[in-house]
């Protein structure tokens, strides 16, 4: 049995968790000024009834406060979408992204996946917060996913033979 003494120093804890592969995603909402995201692989399904999701979002980043009281939607990235992740994590833009026109809340044209939010509760998580989402409307359309595992980018490819098929 391992006993914690200490608190891990923050780089131990980034490594162990590096270790548990990830999709990867942009959560997009109307900014003040426009269309914005924030790439996000704290992303989960959570219940479904009601269906909820939950993202953790960095307390220091710019869509913080506006993640808690508007609209959002997770877009699930494919494999080929990794410039939208770099750009939507804060790398120089190689090209402007492109969004579904009419859309109620702002979103990718697409995604792998996507789930289309409101509100539903925030919850305290250290220098996060745990945002909850209540889903109003989502899509998907077949490929290969983009990865994260060992702060690298991968790809997963798809497969029609899921565990849903045991269960
Ligand atoms: C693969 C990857 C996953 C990330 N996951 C999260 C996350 O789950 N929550 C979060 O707050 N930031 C996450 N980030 C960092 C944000 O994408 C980054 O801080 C972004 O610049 C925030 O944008 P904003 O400050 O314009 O809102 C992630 C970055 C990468 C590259």
């Amino acid at each position: 049995m391992s006993q914690a003494l200490a608190p891990p120093n923050p780089g131990a804890l980034r490594a162990a968790m590096s270790r548990f592969v990830t999709g990867v995603t942009v959560v997009t909402y109307a900014g003040d000024d426009g269309p914005r995201g924030a790439t996000m692989n704290s992303f989960t399904s959570v219940s479904t009834d009601p269906p909820l999701v939950l993202i953790s979002v960095a307390r220091r980043a710019r869509c913080h406060d506006q993640l808690l009281d508007r609209p959002f939607c997770v877009n699930v990235l494919g494999a080929e979408q990794e410039p939208l992740a770099r750009q939507f994590a804060g790398a120089p833009a190689a090209a402007e992204p492109r969004w579904v026109v009419g859309a109620r809340v702002p979103r990718l044209a697409h995604p792998l996946g996507w789930v289309e939010c409101e509100p539903w509760g925030a919850y305290d998580g250290g220098d996060h917060t745990l945002v909850l989402g209540r889903v109003t409307d989502l899509g998907h359309r077949d490929g290969d996913a983009l990865t994260y595992a060992w702060s690298r980018f991968g790809t997963a490819v798809e497969s029609t033979d899921g565990i849903e098929h045991l269960i």
